[in-house]
């Protein structure tokens, strides 16, 4: 599988078979090094309602046809921006689904989840994906929190977690959040978007090096890894 990021929290993970996007947010993310008219997406999983994780969602989804696994609130909302019923899966935390490509469950998640227009926008989230014989973790925005110990049996292969502090956790919190994970390796996301969410990504692998088992794995936006 290929593991490509986009910038901020939007994710490009593909199978022989699938593209799973996770909440894009390209047209107006600074950091990102694609356009949303470019990508490509047979599935969208959305974290949560915040626009630097669905601005780009509808407009992907009707034009590439993906479906998109959302919490059931953004799921109907996505219904009222245009998209069909058809192509859209609510869920809601702790449920699982087995979709075309595997396994995916929606997780807690510490934060907020309002939508673009002021919508209520369900709980916040994240995704523990088993897809290619591997499990994925992609935390969305969240705080630190003591449940991660549970995500982490059966163990975590690679996680995706915000380090940018200020709305998520930040470098520190995730060394503890790895630690419970018990990841094997650990992609960084959420941060140098702006200058509030700055980081020193080379600093915070450093770190995860020394006080963590897991393999740190910095990427430069567009950059992509086989995983
Ligand atoms: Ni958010
Ligand atoms: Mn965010």
């Amino acid at each position: 599988m290929q593991l490509t990021w986009y910038g901020h929290s939007c994710f490009l993970l593909e199978t022989d078979e699938h593209k799973l996007l996770v909440d894009p947010f390209l047209d107006e993310n600074p950091a990102a090094p694609v356009k949303a008219a470019d990508v490509a997406a047979d599935f969208i999983l959305l974290t949560h309602g915040h626009f630097d994780h669905v601005a780009d969602a509808v407009a992907i989804a009707q034009r590439t046809e993906a479906t998109v696994i959302a919490n059931f609130e953004i799921g109907q909302w996505l219904v009222k921006q245009g998209l069909s019923a058809s192509k859209v899966i609510g869920m809601n935390t702790g449920g699982a689904l087995d979709a075309a490509f595997g396994r995916v469950k929606m997780t807690l998640a510490h934060h907020s989840s309002s939508l673009p227009d002021g919508s209520y926008g369900g709980s916040p989230g994240g995704y523990l994906l088993e897809v290619g014989g591997q499990r994925l973790y992609f935390a969305g925005d969240t705080a630190l929190f003591l449940d991660m110990k549970l995500l982490g049996v059966g163990g975590i292969d690679l996680a995706v977690l915000p380090i940018g502090d200020l709305f998520t956790m930040g470098p520190a919190d995730s060394i503890e959040a790895i630690k419970m994970l018990g990841a094997r390796r650990v992609v960084p996301c959420h941060y140098n978007t702006w200058p509030p969410i700055a980081q020193d990504a080379s600093q915070w692998a450093d770190s995860v090096l020394q006080r963590t088992a897991a393999e740190a794995m910095v990427l430069q936006p567009g950059e992509s890894v086989e995983i």
